[in-house]
């Protein structure tokens, strides 16, 4: 493990990398505090001009590994693109719920070419967004559907989007969620009842950085209150920045606050989180 990081650290920071492992070894006395982000964009424009300088700050801050989603076939193929630069970085495929309008039948076999890359480790983001409607409902839940039968096909566990469309998304994940790999409900923003339901049918429940914010008491609950083997992190970055950088660009780094905003929600050691929550990551995605 050491090993490994050492080598990602160095691959990365050529220049840093004597500093970098120091600063690690004499905080964690040699054991490696693991902290997962399980859903940011890196690929988004946002990060174009600093990408190194923000994967370099969250490996120096101990985000040891980062899942970057793709939301259409561009963003898809320039996640995996990532991935395959970087070996702490790893990437999903699929269209959003916001980008089904573009999907069709040709996109969609592009997107089954890359099903079996090695670093690809889930389809998603897909889902359905009832809030925006940036694509026609109808469209949503057909592009939704296929996309379920496909992550089935290549037996990858599936990374869900709801916005408002909780129920449309239960009943669906009911009926064609049904593979082994089961997934996560990214950025959960549902109550404790209904997390509790997707647990029940299998599902992984992730909690972005909203969970800092003074009014979430609702996900503030589901944070403290769902059984830690199926609770996950994220930054959804660049988006959901949490307190005390609200307002900022978000980044993988910030994920720390999320964790141990939720580590304090469920007066558990922050870093026996960091290690759970990173434990389910690796579990749920069947990463090396
Ligand atoms: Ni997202």
């Amino acid at each position: 493990m050491i090993t490994h990081f050492i080598e990602y650290a160095t691959y990365l920071l050529p220049k840093a990398v004597g500093s970098t492992i120091i600063h690690i070894r004499l905080n964690h006395n040699g054991v490696i505090e693991m902290l997962i982000d399980s859903h940011a964009h890196l690929d988004m424009p946002e990060f174009e001009k600093d990408r190194e300088q923000v994967l370099e700050r969250a490996l120096e801050g101990g985000v040891t590994r980062v899942i970057t989603i793709g939301i259409d076939l561009p963003s898809s193929l320039k996640a995996l693109e990532l991935a395959n630069k970087y070996d702490f970085i790893f990437s999903t495929i699929g269209y959003h719920p916001h980008n089904a309008k573009d999907a069709d039948d040709s996109t969609l076999e592009e997107l089954a070419k890359l099903g079996r890359e090695p670093k690809v480790i889930a389809w998603g983001e897909i889902g359905l967004d009832f809030y925006r409607r940036h694509s026609p409902p109808e469209k949503q839940k057909r592009i939704f559907e296929e996309q379920l039968d496909m992550a089935g096909h290549f037996d990858l566990p599936v990374i869900i989007h709801d916005r408002d469309a909780h129920r449309e998304v239960f009943e669906i994940l009911k009926e064609k969620g049904n593979t082994s790999r089961k997934g996560v409900i990214h950025c959960f923003s549902g109550d404790y009842k209904m997390a509790m339901a997707f647990i029940e049918m299998g599902f992984h429940i992730s909690i972005p950085g909203t969970v800092t914010y003074k009014k979430a008491s609702v996900v503030q609950e589901v944070a403290a209150s769902i059984p830690i083997e199926s609770l996950l992190i994220e930054t959804d970055a660049p988006f959901l920045t949490p307190v005390p950088e609200r307002g900022k660009r978000n980044e993988p780094l910030f994920v720390t606050y999320t964790a141990r905003k939720i580590a304090e929600l469920r007066q558990m050691d922050f870093r026996e989180l960091a290690r759970r929550t990173s434990e389910n990551v690796n579990r749920l995605f069947r990463l090396p």
